[in-house]
């Protein structure tokens, strides 16, 4: 299986994505990281590790969403993709791209879905007083965050959580969740739930 990954700035999730491809046991390898911003750190990331990026500017495009993607599918095809993983990739798609690739696209959302969709959702969980929050690794669907979930994991939230320390703590549970539940789906098995975190949090 060959991989594309989509990014917009920090790039964590896809570099455990390219760790975890790298290895020779894994069921496919990352063929190419998309940004739709130049200045995404995980683009130098993604270099250092050997893999061939591409930058698509969607300021380039103004309004012109579809004609954003028919370029990002133009490079998808041209590098025979056959798995999208979107990786804090901060761009709702349009029905074009989710069509062309259905059932293809996974995203990783950083709340326990159906919780909590769309951003901030670290201090909406804290805010709610949730006592746990997770991630959850989900089929991209028309209804943003509310396609068929793959897997979820979930850590506790304590007392005197920030955003930001909670935010810490559930990153490292992304970087695992996002690799295992790839390999899953990609070998086609059963969707994966795991509650390591809060039984050892
Ligand atoms: C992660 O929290 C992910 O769940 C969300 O955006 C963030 C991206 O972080 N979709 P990074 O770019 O992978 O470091």
């Amino acid at each position: 299986e060959r991989i594309a990954i989509l990014i917009s700035s920090r790039g964590s999730n896809m570099d455990a994505l390219i760790a975890a491809c790298a290895k020779p046991s894994f069921p496919a390898s990352v063929e190419l990281v998309i940004s739709n911003n130049h200045d995404a750190a995980g683009l130098d990331k993604a270099r250092n590790a050997g893999i061939r990026t591409l930058v698509i500017d969607h300021h380039q495009f103004g309004k012109d969403r579809q004609a954003h993607e028919r370029q990002i599918d133009a490079a998808l095809q041209a590098h025979n993709i056959s798995t999208i993983c979107l990786a804090g990739y901060m761009r709702i798609l349009t029905p074009f791209l989710i069509n062309n690739w259905e059932g293809k696209i996974l995203n990783i959302h950083p709340s326990i879905l159906p919780l909590f969709p769309g951003l901030d959702t670290h201090a909406k969980a804290i805010k709610a007083g949730m006592k746990v929050h997770g991630c959850t690794v989900h089929i991209v669907t028309e209804d943003m965050d509310q396609g068929p979930i793959l897997g979820q994991a979930v850590v506790p939230i304590l007392p005197n959580d920030t955003e930001h320390s909670l935010a810490k703590r559930l990153l490292k549970q992304e970087h695992l969740l996002y690799p295992q539940v790839l390999k899953n789906f990609l070998r086609k098995e059963e969707p994966d739930v795991n509650i390591d975190a809060l039984i050892n949090g």
